[in-house]
């Protein structure tokens, strides 16, 4: 991206995994790392933006100069999403959230039941973040979102990229190992709301962030 081309714009990313508590020394999470969302806050700081990274729990570190929200739970990412959002120019949705969380978090560890072979988890529906900013998103706010899939990729991106009134989707296939979770290298399909689509080689995360950069910079703010 150019140097400035994200200049005066105030952007939330956020990035890695939520954690959803069963008791004080067991959660529910899933593989994310947090290197695609620290990527896309590095790219949209290095063209200017003022960066807002809502990190759940990562296995990298994020770059300085990046001011940094740290959060738990799910509930605790819509917080903060929530409260920052009216003042941003956008947010872009790289965090693998928590699509459940337990119905009680119990205050002690819980014990195995001799009487009661096997256990049953009770789960609830948690908020889906990016939804529900884009239901209430200005026409001169941008959402990014990703949709990491096994199958029917382009079929299930659309479908979420309409729902959740996103401005472009970012499409991974995770069942393949090389790409997606964990790993330095990604490639994805851009899907835009009137339905063009581009596939990325097989590149680096730094690559499609900048990608990702932009295309917010030069399609999405242009036509707001
Ligand atoms: O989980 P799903 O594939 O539906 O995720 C698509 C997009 O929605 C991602 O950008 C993800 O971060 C976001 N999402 C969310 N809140 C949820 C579930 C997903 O913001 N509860």
């Amino acid at each position: 991206p150019t140097p400035q081309s994200l200049a005066g714009k105030k952007i939330i990313v956020t990035a890695g995994g939520t954690r959803e508590r069963i008791d004080p020394v067991r959660y529910l999470t899933n593989d994310s790392s947090g290197k695609m969302g620290v990527a896309v806050a590095t790219a949209a700081q290095q063209a200017g933006a003022e960066v807002t990274l809502i990190a759940g729990s990562m296995k990298v570190t994020p770059p300085t100069g990046i001011n940094v929200i740290s959060v738990t739970s799910t509930n605790d990412m819509y917080e903060a999403v929530n409260e920052q959002f009216a003042s941003a120019d956008g947010l872009v949705m790289a965090a693998a959230v928590s699509d459940f969380r337990p119905a009680t978090s119990a205050d002690h560890k819980i014990k195995k039941d001799k009487d009661h072979p096997g256990m049953t988890l009770e789960l609830v529906e948690n908020p889906d973040i990016v939804a529900t900013m884009g239901a209430k998103k200005r026409a001169d706010q941008f959402l990014v979102g990703f949709a990491a899939e096994t199958n029917d990729l382009k079929q299930n991106a659309q479908k979420k990229l309409t729902a959740k009134h996103l401005d472009l989707m970012v499409a991974n296939d995770v069942s393949q190992s090389q790409i997606g979770f964990n790993s330095d290298d990604n490639q994805v399909t851009f899907m835009w709301p009137d339905g063009r689509q581009q596939q990325t080689p097989i590149e680096s995360k730094a690559k499609v962030a900048e990608e990702i950069v932009d295309i917010i910079a030069t399609d999405i703010l242009k036509e707001k």
